[in-house]
């Protein structure tokens, strides 16, 4: 949530904050702003809306040094006031900010009684205490800013610079994600590579409760005490074509493409070539002692556990339990003798999901995060990695991580079951049959053109919908309904099948979309379409999505079938496609939906 940038001994320094910004639109695009200085002249320009709008403002604004933002609202409506930099009583000091300061009414009532403010934020109380301890108490940069730090309580990542000194950039952080990036003369500091991968590979991470003095032809890390701190670069595993759209109109499309792909990778990465799984032994070691595995996650991660849970279950022999993060990070329910935490998290840095793994360690409870991002914070403090090697996803919709984290926790399962001797996990021939969904996958994105047309008829207006299924179509219909929500705004419950019958079907009316999920056995298949009778008799407009081998010739989309465990992965697709194809034909921005952000590092 919100991105950061700053750049310090570059020409370019506006550009380059401009284009960082646009590289991090993901992470919240309600208002954007910078700081640019040469030195004499200081500019902070502010926007409410996308980028592009700040870009238009900053004109030929130039500078050699700077910082930037791009806000995802949490304290204060999005307007210009409230957009980041912020500055402090005299305009001395301006400072960004990601992450969220929980004690910012008490610093206010305590130090900053007489001071003006001109927004809502919890961000500008931080700027004027800096100020405040500078200006009125006559400390210097470095111990008003560690000062303030001793007080401010919650997560952040700060990026502050001061006018009197133009060629420095102070940064800090805790719980929110910033790294520096080292240039050939010039350093720059950004919230996620991705952002300044255009100007440097070369990085330097950045732990918790750190303060880095950036300069244009030095870098030092201290603790908050003043130690300095020994830190290595390392090189980002970026390319410049992984982050651009090419020819798609929007990343989401390429990234459903992608997903055939993805499953190869993982096959190659987490398989050897006789097929053999290729899997980390302490992180099997540490599953097979674990008496109940759960898996805790948020949105689309959350649903791919459930979609996981019942494969995990009949490989290992070990009881999966699945749970919202928001609430078991204060709600943790009764935990069996010898559990293990399983985070599963694109981003890696869901704060909901790390409030989880916090209490799992203050427990000593051994964890593995399941990541798409190398070094995220879930993956650093964490007890085990597992990567998904998806490339970056980049639309706040989630789509190829879902059936990466699938697939990663199928090669897991496969690696402790044949650990335990468990007949069925031997004899599951998960290369095989990971093969076979990628052309599942590969068949469903071929029929694009049907599919949208199918969505043009059924959901042209369309204020609700249900997505209904059983087994593991139930949790590829949560899934499913989430994507739909998500980006077309249209208000669509993932419900199991049987389910409705028992209150929900009152909602059924005429002309009511709901979209049926079939796969797996003919036994399902049968209780599946006799719901989907019932909600037909009440004037549903029912569109069905259907393995191969139990559709008839009335189904709607035809899905090739895969293995069973595996069946989620690919009746996922083309739900996708039908979010897809619902957001653009109402002329949504795809990518970006209202409200939301792609990674979500407050509370
Ligand atoms: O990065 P994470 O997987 O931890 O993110 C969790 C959710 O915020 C995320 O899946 C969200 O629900 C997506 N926008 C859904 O498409």
């Amino acid at each position: 949530m919100c991105g950061i940038v700053g750049v310090v001994g570059n020409d370019q320094a506006t550009d380059i904050l401009i284009q960082g910004l646009e590289k991090l639109e993901y992470r919240g695009y309600d208002s954007a702003g910078i700081y640019v200085t040469d030195g004499k002249t200081n500019h902070l320009i502010k926007a409410v809306g996308r980028i592009a709008e700040l870009r238009a403002k900053a004109g030929d604004t130039v500078g050699k040094a700077g910082i930037g933002h791009t806000r995802w609202a949490t304290h204060g409506p999005a307007s210009e006031v409230n957009a980041h930099p912020h500055q402090s009583q005299t305009g001395r000091f301006t400072l960004v900010h990601n992450g969220v300061i929980e004690n910012y009414l008490e610093i206010k009532k305590v130090y900053l009684t007489d001071h003006d403010f001109k927004g809502q934020t919890d961000t500008e109380i931080a700027v004027h205490l800096i100020g405040k301890f500078v200006e009125e108490d006559q400390l210097d940069v470095l111990s008003a800013f560690k000062k303030a730090l001793s007080i401010i309580e919650g997560s952040y990542a700060f990026a502050l610079m001061d006018t009197k000194d133009p060629e420095t950039i102070y940064v800090a952080k805790n719980k929110s994600p910033l790294l520096i990036g080292l240039g050939d003369g010039y350093n720059m500091v950004c919230s996620d590579a991705m952002a300044m991968i255009r100007e440097t590979n070369q990085f330097m991470e950045i732990h918790d409760k750190e303060l880095v003095i950036v300069k244009a032809n030095s870098v030092e890390v201290q603790d908050y005490e003043g130690y300095v701190q020994k830190r290595d670069s390392y090189i980002a595993e970026l390319d410049l074509s992984d982050i651009g759209k090419g020819t798609y109109p929007f990343y989401m499309l390429k990234e459903i493409d992608e997903q055939p792909t993805v499953m190869r990778k993982l096959i190659n990465t987490y398989a050897d070539a006789e097929g053999n799984m290729n899997i980390d032994s302490a992180i099997v070691k540490s599953v097979q002692e674990a008496d109940r595995i759960y898996i805790l996650a948020a949105g689309t991660s959350y649903n791919a556990g459930f979609a996981a849970k019942s494969m995990f279950e009949k490989l290992t022999d070990t009881p999966v339990e699945i749970g919202v993060a928001s609430e078991w990070g204060y709600n943790m329910p009764l935990l069996s003798e010898k559990p293990m935490f399983v985070l599963l998290s694109q981003s890696g840095e869901t704060a909901d999901s790390r409030q989880v793994l916090v209490k799992a360690n203050a427990a000593d409870i051994p964890s593995l995060t399941i990541t798409n991002v190398p070094g995220s914070t879930l993956s650093r403090e964490a007890t085990y990695t597992m990567l998904l090697h998806a490339g970056p996803e980049i639309a706040v919709a989630s789509t190829k991580a879902y059936t990466a984290q699938i697939a990663a926790l199928a090669f897991l399962a496969k690696a402790v079951g044949e650990a335990n001797g468990k007949k069925e996990a031997i004899e599951f021939d998960l290369v095989h049959e990971l093969s076979i969904a990628a052309q599942s996958i590969e068949s469903t994105l071929s029929e694009k053109e049907q599919i949208s047309e199918k969505v043009a008829k059924l959901l042209p207006t369309s204020r609700n919908a249900f997505y209904i299924g059983r087994g593991n179509d139930y949790y590829v219909a949560m899934e499913a309904s989430l994507k739909l929500k998500e980006i077309s705004y249209i208000q669509c419950e993932g419900f199991a099948a049987g389910e409705l019958k028992h209150g929900t079907i009152s909602l059924i009316e005429e002309g009511v979309p709901v979209l049926a999920l079939i796969s797996s056995s003919e036994a399902v298949a049968a209780h599946t379409r006799g719901n989907i009778q019932e909600v037909a008799a009440r004037g549903a407009s029912v569109l069905t999505i259907v393995e191969e081998d139990l559709a008839t010739d009335t189904d709607d989309i035809i899905v090739n079938t895969v293995h069973p465990y595996l069946a989620s992965i690919s009746m996922v697709i083309p739900t996708q496609l039908i979010a897809y194809f619902a957001s653009l034909q109402r002329g949504l921005d795809v990518d970006k939906p209202r409200n939301l952000a792609k990674a979500v590092t407050v509370e």
